[in-house]
């Protein structure tokens, strides 16, 4: 089963808007179409829309990095999927390390973001991912399998197949530890054993898992090298475009 690569980039909390706009001018500059791979960036809500003129027509797809589960109405704060797409958004982080530490999102909500993501045609890159404690305790495995049956509880096999994963192991998020190619591929391998007993290995050898942690263009070839890597969610290297570049090629 051959899987298209895809590689996102989350900028998080950064850029201004005329520095959004150049970084998505020279991504997409950059990157044309190509079947083997699939780009996309992920700005900050309010940059959505600059984001979005610059990329229209390129080979980049636009994402966001949360969203609200409901309908419009009184949600003061808030942007739901329809928004999102509205905004030409075809993708949707959800569940990402830092707002299940920093803001208590827990695995019923991503669930719930999850419904409401595909319900809105979005594209859910759902993050699961230990900490440094969970793994020397020995618990990866468990806290990844918690995470990702709590996060996709309720997702049918007719839907699973264009989910995509993201396995962020926190400890390797912006310190410049990278978990080295044959842990990730450990985890990744494990991801897709689950992904099976839940949705079925044909469901399964379907589901791309990107993996998300320091990922450089020094570390992107071995790690996109793995059989069960199929992508890499990237954060503070996708803020230059020239590493970004580089990391899209090294998964070319
Ligand atoms: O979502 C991407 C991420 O958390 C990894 O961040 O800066 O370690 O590439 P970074």
């Amino acid at each position: 089963m051959t899987r298209r690569t895809i590689i996102a980039g989350n900028w998080k909390m950064n850029t201004r808007a005329g520095e959004a706009a150049e970084l998505a001018k020279g991504v997409a500059g950059a990157v044309g179409e190509n079947p083997a791979v699939e780009v996309a960036v992920c700005p900050p809500a309010v940059y959505l829309s600059v984001v979005a003129d610059v990329l229209a027509g390129s080979a980049v797809g636009l994402g966001a990095q949360n969203l609200y589960p409901a309908e419009d109405g009184a949600f003061t704060g808030e942007v739901n999927a329809s928004m999102l797409r509205d905004v030409g958004c075809r993708y949707v982080i959800l569940g990402h390390s830092e707002r299940r530490a920093l803001l208590g999102e827990t695995d019923a909500e991503v669930s719930e973001k999850l419904s409401a993501a595909l319900a809105g045609n979005l594209v859910p890159i759902v993050c699961v991912g230990e900490t440094l404690d969970d793994r020397e305790g020995g618990k990866t495995e468990s806290v990844v399998e918690t995470q990702l049956k709590g996060s996709l509880k309720g997702l049918d096999e007719a839907r699973a197949a264009g989910v995509v994963i993201a396995y962020e192991p926190v400890w390797a998020i912006g310190t410049g530890k990278t978990a080295s190619p044959e842990q990730a591929e450990e985890v990744h391998a494990f991801i897709r054993k689950l992904l099976g007993e839940l949705f079925g290995s044909e469901v399964a050898e379907q589901i791309r898992i990107q993996y998300g942690g320091s990922v450089k263009p020094g570390n992107a070839k071995d790690l996109l090298g793995q059989p069960n890597i199929d992508g890499a969610l990237v954060g503070g290297a996708s803020l230059k475009v020239d590493d970004f570049v580089a990391i899209i090629q090294a998964g070319c």
